[in-house]
């Protein structure tokens, strides 16, 4: 990564490392037919190729064999957790619109994934969440209602086996989509009190490793090593 050493060079430096980061892992034909889906359906946005590219990272550095995703969309976020799991690793993946699953179960065909590879779960995560099995799971990624955070980490941990990872995106979502005034947004972290929760909880628990990277929008992950 190149420095730039004038006013404004640390921004224009993190500008180019963003910009560096999304472009250098890019979206493949099944990945970009799987962002086409969700941007003609809406409301379901795709994790950025740097955030992807993060979370296969994670998923292949501790040999992922099962994974809980919350909040599974036209199925970006999938292809990137299974291309990171071990050939014989199955991902579950919840989320409560149909539409958007019957969406993912198509791109994760079109990227190679045979159906065992997977486990597709309708309905609402915190229904969802206490139906699957303590200590046995070796990630869990949450990609849905940022004001469940806090839920989630509290099942994530249950659900997790020692050595294992919970990842958060939108950490850092627009103050409007927080529902809160630009105004009142003296950045200095997680505009939303939920998000901020976890993100003290991840810092000051001695049971976690923590990491915050500013790839997307922001992914905030811990290792539970006890
Ligand atoms: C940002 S999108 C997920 C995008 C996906 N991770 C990807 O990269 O393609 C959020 C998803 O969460 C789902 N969702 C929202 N609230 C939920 C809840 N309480 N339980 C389960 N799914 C939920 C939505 O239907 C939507 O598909």
């Amino acid at each position: 990564m190149r420095s730039v050493f004038c006013p404004g060079g640390i921004i224009a430096t993190v500008h180019a490392a963003l910009g560096y980061a999304d472009g250098y892992l890019p979206e493949d034909e099944p990945l970009l037919a799987a962002r086409a889906n969700a941007d003609d359906l809406g409301g379901c946005e795709p994790i950025r190729p740097a955030t992807g590219a993060a979370l296969r990272f994670l998923a292949a550095a501790i040999g992922t064999r099962t994974a809980v995703e919350i909040g599974t969309g036209c199925g970006s976020s999938g292809i990137w957790l299974l291309r990171g799991m071990r050939p014989d690793g199955v991902l579950t993946s919840v989320d409560l619109e149909p539409e958007y699953q019957r969406m993912a179960r198509k791109a994760y065909a079109e990227a190679g994934f045979v159906a065992n590879r997977y486990r597709l779960i309708l309905g609402r995560a915190l229904d969802v969440l206490p139906r699957l099995s303590d200590g046995t799971y070796d990630l869990v990624f949450c990609d849905t209602d940022v004001r469940e955070y806090p839920d989630y980490l509290e099942a994530a941990l249950r659900l997790l086996r020692v050595g294992g990872i919970v990842a958060f995106d939108d950490v850092v979502i627009p103050p409007e989509l927080a529902g809160l005034e630009a105004a009142e947004t003296d950045w200095g972290g997680p505009d939303l009190p939920q998000v901020r929760e976890v993100a003290e909880i991840l810092r000051a628990d001695d049971r976690l490793t923590p990491l915050f990277l500013p790839v997307g929008e922001g992914l905030l992950a811990a290792v539970k090593r006890a």
